[in-house]
């Protein structure tokens, strides 16, 4: 008997070590990916944390507490399904293309969401369950992150379109305000579990509707603030499923991940200069040009002239965008960078917060081609030099260019802050065509007195500009 509790003792304290061991990769690996020379291992520490606290929690859970011990039988489906999940999760992130990832991160939200609120469900009617208000905090949270983040998903994958319209702010705050009568009803209540049951699936369609309402109207380009948002609900429902099983590894992987979110969050709004309110129901975006402004005429300017513009110039910064990626030219841009420094040109990267589909989704294309990452500026460190450059290469970038931010209050990206292109003494644009941006709004920044269109697929034009750079 003696040996028995030694064992189970030690077994335990080895647990709580093996925890405090994975919040330490956890920081480590957070850490890491602040920066994006070290983010692929900062992944690999936290990923190696994760490993740690599920090894140990299946091999050394404590025995006698029903809440967490692992049964053989549960241990043989706990087995299966991190084998499928692992199968499905490596093949889905190996295939998933660069453009898609905002959507692959959608799904995984919605999958944390929904095992939280599964664990919820299941949980409430344990009676060894003594943490109610977490239980059903973690149902709603994970079920509006489960829901919200599908939508996100069908959004962002073209799926589906924004709803809109002004009365779906009341209903949104009518739902909230049902959510919580219900969690609070369940709390106080006196009524039989079987009552208490059905209450709860309830209370999980209602949440599960509001995860919907709540994501539907919100336009397309703030959806990188509500996946980030919807990210950080899915790490506090972790948690809560953590405070259930009273399992620390749990909560403190949750609340790094509810944390990281929000910041993420709050920094995405600041850079919109906007209140995280404000994007919830302001509905951003998706409309109209926004101006009654007169657009003025195109200009185009052909592969020579733009080359020779390019090797007389002192300073360029370039101005990478989502269709650089779409057209996967980072290579033969950096190709075209290193050709015109060869000639004594300055070149520079001007890195907007939220260009391209995803957040840090243009130093990850341009550290693929191995860009320098000292050539890559932010929007605010680059902005005042802008009068002092010579030209200014957008390359399939849009919104993050586009003047109507600070200049037409009527504009829906009315108040974000923008590279200011416009302020440069040339500006060369390459696309395709005269298509919109991801706000779906005009730019007049294209009818500029200074904008010289080069049209066509990034990559190809790039690569001319390259063969006519080299033959001046
Ligand atoms: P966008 O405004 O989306 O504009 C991209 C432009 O690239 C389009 O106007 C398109 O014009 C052009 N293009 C597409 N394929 C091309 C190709 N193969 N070659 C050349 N050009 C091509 O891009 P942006 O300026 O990077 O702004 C990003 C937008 O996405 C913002 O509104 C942002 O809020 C939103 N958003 C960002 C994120 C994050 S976190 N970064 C996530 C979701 C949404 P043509 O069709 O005429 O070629």
């Amino acid at each position: 008997m003696n040996t028995l509790v030694e064992t189970i003792s030690r077994g335990d304290i080895i647990l709580e070590f093996s925890y405090l061991l994975a919040a330490i990769f956890f920081v480590i690996g957070l850490k890491m990916l602040s920066h994006p020379d070290s983010a692929r291992r900062g992944n690999l520490w936290a990923a190696a944390g994760m490993l740690l606290a599920m090894v140990t929690t299946l091999v050394l859970h404590r025995e006698g507490d029903p809440l967490t011990t692992v049964k053989t039988g549960n241990l043989i489906i706990i087995l299966a399904a991190i084998a499928v999940g692992s199968v499905v999760g490596a093949v889905v992130a190996r295939k998933v293309k660069m453009t898609a990832m905002p959507q692959l991160v959608s799904l995984f939200n919605a999958s944390g969401g929904a095992a939280s609120a599964l664990v919820a469900l299941i949980e409430f009617s344990n009676p060894e369950n003594q943490s109610a208000l977490v239980t059903l905090l973690g149902l709603v949270i994970g079920s509006i992150a489960f829901s919200g983040s599908v939508i996100a998903y069908g959004k962002l994958d073209g799926k589906m379109k924004d709803i809109f319209a002004k009365w779906m702010s009341y209903v949104n705050l009518l739902f909230m305000f049902a959510v919580i009568a219900g969690v609070v009803f369940l709390m106080i209540t006196n009524a039989p579990m079987e009552t208490k049951q059905v209450l709860v699936y309830a209370l999980l369609g209602l949440s599960l509707v509001y995860g919907i309402t709540f994501v539907m109207p919100i336009g397309g380009a703030d959806m990188p603030v509500v996946i980030s948002l919807l990210n950080s609900f899915t790490g506090i429902a972790a948690a809560m499923a953590g405070f259930i099983y009273q399992n620390q590894a749990m909560i403190l992987g949750g609340i790094f991940v509810g944390a990281a979110g929000m910041i993420l969050t709050l920094l995405m709004c600041k850079a919109m200069n906007r209140s995280l309110l404000n994007v919830i129901i302001g509905a951003f975006g998706g409309g109209g040009a926004g101006s009654d402004k007169e657009a003025g005429t195109i200009k185009e300017v052909t592969v020579t002239d733009a080359a020779v513009l390019l090797s007389y110039s002192s300073k360029v910064v370039i101005v990478p965008g989502y269709g650089l990626a779409v057209a996967q030219a980072q290579h033969v841009c950096n190709e075209m960078e290193k050709l015109l420094e060869s000639n004594g040109v300055e070149v520079k990267y001007a890195i907007h917060p939220v260009a391209g589909r995803m957040p840090g989704h243009m130093n990850v294309l341009l550290a693929e081609a191995d860009v320098p990452y000292d050539k890559l500026v932010e929007m605010d460190e680059i902005n005042p030099d802008m009068p002092n450059t010579d030209v200014v290469v957008v390359i399939g970038a849009n919104d993050v260019v586009n003047p109507a931010a600070f200049d037409d209050p009527s504009s829906p990206i009315y108040g974000m802050p923008i590279i200011k292109a416009y302020e440069a003494k040339n500006i060369i644009v390459m696309k395709r065509g005269m298509g919109k941006g991801y706000a779906a709004i005009e730019n007049f920044l294209f009818y500029d007195e200074k904008t010289r269109m080069l049209f066509g697929n990034a990559r190809d034009s790039l690569q001319k500009l390259v063969t006519e750079i080299k033959s001046l």
